[in-house]
């Protein structure tokens, strides 16, 4: 089954008192996705941004045509509370983690709540989880979210074994003949964005690689070419 391939900006390494101007570049640049990072210092120690903010770069993007998949990938312990505030405030993929739950029958019970939304749904595994526990799951959402650093903070390096996880999850999609999306996201450059497409990946994020450089646009344009 083939996928799109998609470029997901993480707005987490952008210079916060101007969200506007780099969601407007990422767009200008090709990007499809914004990958909005949402920390909750708990699950990860780390305090980001939440629902406000995602919601005015929705309206900002709305007013301004910006063709962007608002997609929000929530690092935070207790996501079912969470679903709708994100849905309203504008996410159009919501990724929650599966190590905040139980067992399968609690994730099912999240992946509900966001299909009664109407968004689509993503899961997410840490690089020390094991990807059999999303193999169930697989018939039953969008994406499956490959962490390729530990969550919590941007700027980290790409952990490679993380690669073969992706790789086993496309194994399984194909098999089952599943439109499955695929993310990788932490660590990720213009140097090793191919070997993580090329295992599978097919939405890639893509944080401080773009936002460290001062021209958004070409630097988004550049890892846009690398994919499409
Ligand atoms: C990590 C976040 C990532 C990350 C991406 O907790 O989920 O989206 O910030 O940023 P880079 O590309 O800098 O690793
Ligand atoms: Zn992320």
């Amino acid at each position: 089954m083939k996928n799109h391939k998609a470029l997901a900006p993480s707005i987490l390494s952008a210079n916060f008192t101007n969200l506007a101007t780099a969601i407007t570049e990422t767009a200008e640049g090709g990007a499809t996705y914004l990958h909005l990072d949402v920390m909750d210092g708990h699950f990860v120690p780390n305090i980001s941004f939440g629902i406000p903010i995602v919601q005015s770069l929705r309206s900002f993007a709305d007013e301004n045509a910006l063709n962007l998949t608002f997609d929000a990938h929530l690092m935070i312990a207790n996501p079912k509370s969470y679903i709708k505030p994100f849905a309203d405030a504008g996410a159009d993929l919501i990724t929650f983690h599966y190590e905040t739950c139980e067992n399968a029958e609690e994730a099912r019970g999240i992946i509900s709540l966001i299909r009664g939304e109407g968004k689509r749904v993503g899961v997410a595994i840490n690089p020390h989880t094991h990807e059999d526990v999303l193999k169930p799951l697989l018939p039953e959402i969008d994406m499956a979210l490959v962490m390729s650093v530990v969550p919590g903070f941007g700027g980290q390096g790409f952990m490679p074994h993380t690669l073969d996880k992706a790789r086993k999850i496309r194994g399984w999609a194909d098999e089952q003949n599943l439109p499955l999306n695929i993310q990788m996201d932490g660590g990720i450059n213009l140097d090793n964005i191919k070997t993580v497409a090329d295992a599978g990946a097919n939405i890639i994020v893509v944080g401080s690689a773009i936002f460290a450089h001062e021209d958004i646009t070409a630097k988004t344009r550049e890892f846009v070419d690398k994919i499409t």
